[in-house]
């Protein structure tokens, strides 16, 4: 039967009487099991979420908005305006009712299997159904949130769903059951978004992760994974997450940044930025530096921009972000092992493999272990202009970073000579921050000029300047050129990009 329907939907009554009025009776006896429960361990994934019969709050009272000055649009504000606890009280349980006669009337499994827009389609018809049979009294706008609700239980993420629509969100982060903090403009802010309990959390959790072909549960609790747009997702499950399990998602922005968007969110100045596309373009390798969510990713991928059509570009990345604009482009992945534990690809095989497969460029997602000896190798042996992102607070952080990677992956180099080829192989770093008012700047572009005795030298060609807080706690300050003289000076030459690089720099030719 099309839609995994059984017959025409036949809600149990709660009980002999006429279907109640409006006011919906004390929590249905469970869900009669006869036929659902079969389903229910089919296809554990979708059914396991559906709404207990203890109608548990699902949307108790707004917390306190911290996001107070910004009238931001509050799509997760579902619920009418004026609807008091009684209300939501009411509309969740009647949700759970509705379910639970869906339950019956549907395979779940199957219909969620269904193309999305089609799981609405039906879920809406039935609803509406049930609605009519039980003869609740729901408002068109009620109506049309059970509906949404529903669907988001079935298809999506659940109370997830409203965030992962919005557009303006960096980070989502669930912190267990009852609380779910985003990202949004550089801010971190709690949402009064909730999940019914860890249960329902825990079968979105896995519901993700086994979109990927994975598993999260007591003997596998740490798992990453992606959503079907893109978003990297994390999921530490109990016990190691003590409250219930944390889920952190990442989101997919369709439209990335690129340098110009960087200057017009003043991340950059234009000067600046046109000293980045001179780097870009004499194939300089590069270190992008930052800390987490400092826009690493975000900067590795403008500079992509600057690389020729006609250069065969590897890029190796944990989880595929960069979405480089070039014709001639292998992407690779690095693989988790499986539920075995066994088949595990790490970057640095991918590096490595890389190298045979005569690149041009080299772009590394993020280097965080022996990989790094890799990718100076190769920086070294003529693949100029590649790219890594390393994880560090400032420029020089990002050398030592890189030296202790070489350490840890067990290489017996004397110190010196580690140096000596982070010294020859980086030309140029190039430093990502969110600073403390939420803002995202490159603070520093820093050349590294070579070892003067057992210490490599760098210099800064642009800093970020400090100069104030403004009333509302904005930093103020400036990108300046330090008035170096840049050691790739020639190279721009070469290039062709001696008098663009001189006016960024603010020199006279
Ligand atoms: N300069 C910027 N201004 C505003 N938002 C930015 C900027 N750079 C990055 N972002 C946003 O910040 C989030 C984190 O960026 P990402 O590049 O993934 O950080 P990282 O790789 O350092 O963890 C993304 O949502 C991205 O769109
Ligand atoms: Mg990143």
């Amino acid at each position: 039967m099309a839609f995994g329907r059984r017959g025409s939907v036949q809600p149990k009554p709660v009980n002999d009487s006429p279907p109640p009025p409006e006011e919906t009776p004390a929590p249905p006896a469970p869900a009669p099991e006869t036929e659902a429960a079969p389903e229910a361990e089919a296809a554990p994934v979708e059914t396991a979420d559906a709404p207990e019969s203890k109608p548990a709050p699902k949307t108790p009272e707004p917390k306190p908005a911290k996001k107070a000055e910004a009238p931001a649009p509050k799509p997760f504000d579902l619920d009418l305006p004026s609807a008091s606890a009684a209300a939501n009280e009411r509309l969740a349980e009647i949700k759970v009712l509705v379910f639970n006669d869906l339950l019956e009337a549907v395979d779940l499994g199957e219909i969620s299997k269904l193309a999305p827009e089609q799981v609405r389609e039906e879920i809406t018809d039935m609803t509406a159904e049930i609605i009519s049979m039980r003869a609740l009294v729901l408002t068109v706008q009620e109506q049309t949130q059970v509906v949404k609700d529903i669907c988001n239980d079935i298809l999506g993420l659940g109370p997830l769903e409203p965030l992962i629509e919005r557009d303006d969100i960096a980070d989502i982060m669930v912190n267990g059951a009852g609380q779910v903090y985003i990202e949004c403009d550089g801010k971190i802010e709690l949402t009064d978004i909730t999940f019914r309990d860890n249960a329902q959390l825990m079968n979105i959790c896995q519901r993700i992760v086994t979109q990927v072909g994975r598993r999260v549960d007591e003997s596998s609790p740490i798992c990453d994974a992606r959503l079907m747009d893109g978003s990297r997702v994390n999921v530490i499950a109990p016990p190691l997450a003590i409250d219930g399990a944390a889920l952190t998602i990442r989101k997919f922005k369709k439209e990335k940044l690129n340098l110009q968007s960087l200057v017009d969110f003043k991340s950059a100045s234009p000067e600046m930025a046109k000293v980045l596309e001179v780097i870009g373009a004499c194939r300089l390798n590069i270190l992008i530096s930052g800390g987490t969510g400092s826009g690493k990713t975000t900067l590795l991928n403008c500079m992509t921009q600057f690389i020729d059509k006609g250069e065969r570009t590897i890029t190796c990345e944990d989880t595929a972000e960069l979405q480089l604009q070039q014709p001639h482009v292998v992407r690779l992945e690095t693989r988790p092992p499986n539920l075995e534990g066994a088949g595990e690809i790490t970057m640095r095989d991918l590096v490595k493999n890389c190298l045979r497969m005569r690149p041009e460029r080299i772009i590394v997602g993020e280097v965080r272990g022996p990989e790094a000896f890799d990718l100076l190798q190769a920086m070294n042996t003529g693949h100029d202009g590649s790219m890594g992102t390393i994880h560090a607070n400032n420029p020089r952080e990002a050398i030592t970073r890189v030296e202790n990677m070489i350490a840890m992956g067990g290489y017996s180099l004397p110190a010196k000579a580690v140096r000596e080829q982070i010294a020859a192989a980086v030309h140029v770093i190039i430093q990502a921050s969110r600073l403390r008012d939420g803002s995202r700047k490159i603070t520093h572009i820093t050349e590294v000029l070579g070892m003067e005795g057992d210490i490599i030298t760098l210099q800064d060609l642009y800093t970020y300047e400090f100069d104030g807080e403004d009333a509302d706690g904005k930093l103020i300050g400036a990108h300046r050129p330090t008035g170096l003289r840049p050691n790739f000076w020639d190279k721009a030459r070469y290039f062709g990009l001696e008098s663009k690089l001189a006016s960024a720099l603010g020199m006279g030719g």
